[in-house]
C-alpha cells in the first residue's frame, strides 16, 4: 500500500466551497490535514444574493470532524481579501483551488453585456484576482500549486453558452502562462475540467445521469494535482465518474504553401491545398511555443534550399503510347481474367484507360538516369546497390492520357540524416508537353545506406506522411500471386536497375535473388484497391502512398488488406507465404467509392478468398511431382467457408495429379472437407495443427477420414513453399 497523501502543515483556499464540487475539494483537503479556507459567497446559481450559511455550514462540518477550516464570504473579485484570511488565520498559503462559479446562459443573439461581464468577472477575472494574491507567498516560498477549473463547455463549446465558453477557455490561457511563469520556483498551475451532478448542472443533466455525477469522484483528482509529490504542470484533465484524462492541443503537419522564399501565396495556392492543410491524420501535439517557432525557422531554411534545388531541376522527357500503358498493366499484374482489368490491357476496349500509378514508374526512372542523388548527396559515391526505394506518394491532377509526351520535372526536397543511412526527398511533378497541364505529382523517398551521419536534420516538413491502418480486422482482402517473370516484365516501364534481374548484383545487395520492384507490388495492390473500391474506374483513383518494408521475390503472393475510411482506403501488402508485410503505412485516396461490398466484409467473392493461393500453390507442386501425390491415391474435396457459408470448392484428384477449382469431375470424392478459409491458411501454413482444428471442429470431415492422414505428408511438402 502507498504511503497514504497527506496535507499537514499545508493552508489550502478553495473557493466557491459552500456547495457542490468546492464542497467535496474542501472536505478532502481537510480529511488529509490541510487548514481549510472555505470561501463561498453564498449568491444563487445565476450569481445573484449573498449568504454566509454555506460557507459555515462545510466548516462546520469539517472542525465536527476533527480539521481545521476558516469560512471566508468574500467575492473572488475580492480575491486579495481570501488569501488575507489565510495569512491571518494559518499565516500562509499553499495552494488556491479556483472553483467559484456561476451561470447566465442565454443565446449568443440576446446576451447582453452585462450577462458577458458578470460571467467574465467571476471566472476569469477572479480565478486571476485570488491567484495573483497568492503569487507573491508561492514565489517567495518557491511553492505553490494552482487549480484553475474549465469546462468541457470551454473546450468544445456548447449553445448558449459564449460568455461562459470564452471564459472557461480564458482559463486555459491563463494557466498555459502561469504554468511557465511558476516552474522555476516550483509553482505547478493545472486546469481541471469537471463533469459533476450540482444545482449548476441539475437542470441540463438528466437525473439518473445527474446523481451518478459525483463531485467527491472528481475531489481525489484535485487532491492529487495540488500535492507536493504531484510535478504536473501546465495539462489539462478532464475528469468525471471516477475517471481521469489528459487533453491537449494538437495540430496537423499543415502544407507549405509556396514553392520557396521568393514565391508569394495566392488564395488559389490555398484553395488547393486545403485538404492537405485540414488533414488531421498526422496531427501532433507542441509543447511550447518555441517548438513551433522552431519548426518555423526550419521552412525558413526548407524554403531557401528549394531556391538554390531549383536551379539544379532535373527533367526526363518521355513519349508513351498504348503499348507502354498495356505494358505497364501487365507489368502490375493486370490480367484478363479479371474482367475490371480489360480497359487497361486491349486499346479498343471501351474505356481504354492508363492505370493511375502509370507515371510513378518515372519517378525512379528520373534518379537513376539523373545526376540528382549526386547532387543531394556531393560527398558520397553512390552504389546502385546501396539505394533503396523507401516511400513513394502519387497524386493525379488531371485525367491521364493515353498517349503523350510528357516531362517530369525532379527537385530535391530534402536531405535527412538518419545516422546510418542518408533519405532525400524528391518531388517528381509530370506535364503534359503539349498544354503544359500538370498530370501528377509525386514524392520519392530515397534510403541511401551508409550515406548518413553528416550532422543533418533527421525529419521534413516536407515529407508526405504515410498512414496506420484502423486496429480493427481488414474490410476485404484480395490475394494474387506474382509470376515468376514479374520483375523481368515490369523493367520494361524503363527501371533497370539490376539488383531486380541480376543474381551478382542482388547478392551484393545482400538478397537470396532478385527482388521485385516495389512499385510492382504497389501497382498490384492499387489494382486491388480500385477493383474493390472503386468498381475498377480509374479516374475516381485520387492520390497514393507507401512505405516499402521489405522485398518481395518473383513468384511469391501478394495478399492486399483494405480498410475503408471514408473516401480513403488504407491498404497493406503483405506476403501470403510468410505473412510479412511488405507495403505498410498505406493508403489510397478516391474521389468517390463505388462499392458493392459492405464495410466490413471480410472476404466475398471470387478474387476475396485466401486460400485458393494456397490450391494454386499445391497444384504447382502436385504438377512437379506428381508421383509423389499419386501415392495418396484419393480424392478430396475441400469446402471452403467465409463465416460458415461457402464461398469456393477446390479438389485435389490425387489419384491423376491434378488440383483444380470446384467439384471432383468423377463426381465424387473419397472425403470431404470443411474449413474456414483463414483456418485453411493457418493450417497450410503449419500455424494450426489440422488434427486439433478437427478435434475444435474448425476442420468437419465426412467420407474416408483415415485418408486424410495421408495429406499431411503433402501439406507438410508444401509448407516450404508458402
Ligand atoms: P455550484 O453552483 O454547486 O458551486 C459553485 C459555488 O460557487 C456556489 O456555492 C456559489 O455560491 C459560489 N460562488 C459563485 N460566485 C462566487 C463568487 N463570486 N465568489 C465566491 N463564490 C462564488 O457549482 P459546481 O457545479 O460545483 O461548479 C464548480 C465549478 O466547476 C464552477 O467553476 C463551474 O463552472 C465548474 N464546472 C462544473 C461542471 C459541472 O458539471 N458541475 C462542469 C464544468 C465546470
Amino acid at each position: 500500500m502507498p504511503e497514504q497523501l497527506r496535507y499537514d502543515g499545508r493552508v489550502v483556499v478553495v473557493t466557491g466551497a459552500g456547495a457542490g464540487l468546492g464542497r467535496a475539494y474542501a472536505l478532502l483537503f481537510a480529511s488529509r490535514g490541510a487548514s481549510v479556507v472555505v470561501n463561498d459567497l453564498g449568491s444563487n446559481r445565476h450569481g445573484d444574493g449573498s449568504s454566509t450559511a454555506s460557507a459555515d455550514a462545510v466548516v462546520q462540518e469539517i472542525r465536527q470532524s476533527g480539521g481545521k477550516a476558516i469560512a471566508n464570504y468574500d467575492s473572488v473579485l475580492d480575491g486579495a481579501k481570501i488569501i488575507k484570511t489565510a495569512i491571518e488565520t494559518f499565516g500562509r498559503i499553499d495552494v488556491v483551488v479556483n472553483n467559484a462559479g456561476i451561470l447566465r446562459d442565454v443565446s449568443f443573439m440576446k446576451m447582453t453585456e452585462a450577462q458577458w461581464d458578470t460571467i467574465h468577472n467571476v471566472h476569469l477575472k477572479g480565478s486571476m484576482k485570488t491567484t495573483q494574491a497568492a503569487w507573491p507567498y508561492f514565489i517567495k516560498q518557491k511553492y505553490g500549486r494552482i487549480i484553475l477549473t474549465s469546462s468541457n463547455s470551454g473546450l468544445y463549446g456548447n449553445f448558449g453558452q459564449t460568455n461562459y465558453s470564452s471564459a472557461k477557455l480564458g482559463l486555459v490561457g491563463l494557466a498555459n502562462t502561469l504554468a511557465i511563469e511558476g516552474a522555476k520556483k516550483n509553482i505547478y498551475t493545472n486546469v481541471i475540467v469537471p463533469t459533476a451532478g450540482s444545482r449548476l448542472t441539475e437542470d441540463l443533466l438528466p437525473p439518473d445521469f445527474h446523481d451518478q455525477l459525483k463531485p467527491e469522484l472528481i475531489a481525489p483528482v484535485v487532491f492529487w494535482l495540488c500535492h507536493e509529490n504531484c510535478i504536473e504542470n501546465g495539462s489539462i484533465i478532464e475528469t468525471a465518474l471516477g475517471w481521469a484524462g489528459k487533453c491537449h492541443l494538437v495540430r496537423s503537419s499543415g502544407c507549405v504553401l509556396r514553392q520557396n522564399l521568393s514565391a508569394s501565396v495566392t488564395p488559389e495556392n490555398v484553395q488547393e491545398n486545403w485538404s492537405k492543410v485540414i488533414d488531421m491524420t498526422s496531427a501532433k501535439r507542441f509543447d511550447s511555443i518555441q517548438d513551433v517557432t522552431g519548426e518555423f525557422f526550419g521552412l525558413i531554411e526548407n524554403l531557401k534550399n528549394e531556391t538554390s534545388s531549383n536551379k539544379t531541376d532535373h527533367v526526363l522527357r518521355s513519349n508513351y503510347n498504348y503499348r507502354d500503358v498495356i505494358l505497364y498493366a501487365l507489368g502490375v499484374g493486370a490480367t484478363v481474367q479479371e474482367p475490371s482489368n480489360i480497359r487497361y490491357l486491349y486499346e479498343n476496349a471501351d474505356g481504354f484507360a492508363v492505370l493511375p500509378t502509370f507515371y510513378i514508374s518515372y519517378a525512379p526512372m528520373g534518379c537513376m538516369s539523373s545526376s540528382i542523388l549526386q547532387d543531394a548527396l556531393p560527398n558520397t559515391q553512390i552504389d546502385p546497390t546501396r539505394i533503396l526505394h523507401g516511400e513513394q506518394y502519387l497524386e493525379v491532377c488531371k485525367q491521364l492520357p493515353t498517349e503523350a509526351t510528357v516531362e517530369t520535372r525532379f527537385k530535391i526536397q530534402d536531405i535527412l540524416d538518419k545516422g546510418k543511412g542518408a533519405v532525400v526527398i524528391i518531388q517528381h511533378d509530370t506535364y503534359n508537353v503539349a498544354n503544359e497541364e500538370k498530370l501528377s505529382t509525386g514524392q520519392i523517398s530515397i534510403y541511401i545506406i551508409g550515406a548518413g551521419g553528416f550532422q543533418g536534420k533527421r525529419t521534413s516538413t516536407h515529407a508526405t506522411s504515410t498512414v496506420d491502418p484502423p486496429g480493427r480486422k481488414p474490410d476485404v482482402t484480395v490475394i494474387q500471386q506474382t509470376n515468376v517473370d514479374q520483375a523481368a516484365l515490369y523493367r520494361l516501364n524503363g527501371d533497370y536497375n539490376p539488383l531486380h534481374m541480376d543474381a551478382n548484383v542482388a547478392a551484393m545487395a545482400g538478397f537470396k535473388r532478385p527482388i521485385l520492384h516495389g512499385l510492382c507490388s504497389l501497382g498490384f495492390s492499387t489494382r486491388h484497391v480500385l477493383q474493390t473500391y472503386a468498381a475498377g474506374d480509374p479516374y475516381l483513383f485520387k492520390a497514393i502512398k507507401v512505405r516499402f518494408a521489405k522485398p518481395v521475390l518473383p513468384g511469391q503472393t501478394l495478399r492486399t488488406d483494405m480498410w475503408r475510411n471514408g473516401n480513403r482506403i488504407h491498404f497493406q501488402t503483405s506476403l501470403v507465404e510468410t505473412n510479412i508485410p511488405v507495403i505498410t503505412g498505406a493508403y489510397i485516396d478516391l474521389l468517390d467509392v463505388k462499392t458493392e461490398i459492405p464495410r466490413a466484409n471480410p472476404c466475398s467473392g471470387k478474387e476475396n478468398v485466401q486460400s485458393d493461393a494456397i490450391f494454386t500453390t499445391i497444384g504447382e507442386q502436385v504438377k512437379l511431382n506428381p508421383d509423389q501425390a499419386k501415392k495418396v491415391n484419393a480424392v478430396f474435396l475441400y469446402n471452403i467457408t467465409v463465416g460458415g457459408k461457402p464461398v469456393s470448392e477446390w479438389t485435389l484428384d490425387l489419384k491423376n495429379a491434378e488440383v483444380h477449382k470446384g467439384k471432383p469431375k468423377s463426381g465424387k470424392a473419397d472425403a470431404t472437407l470443411t474449413v474456414e478459409d483463414t483456418d485453411m491458411i493457418e493450417i497450410a501454413l503449419g500455424k494450426l495443427n489440422p488434427q486439433l482444428a478437427f478435434m475444435r471442429g474448425k476442420l468437419k470431415i465426412t467420407g474416408n477420414i483415415m485418408l486424410t492422414q495421408k495429406l499431411k505428408t503433402l501439406m507438410e511438402t508444401n509448407k516450404a513453399k508458402l
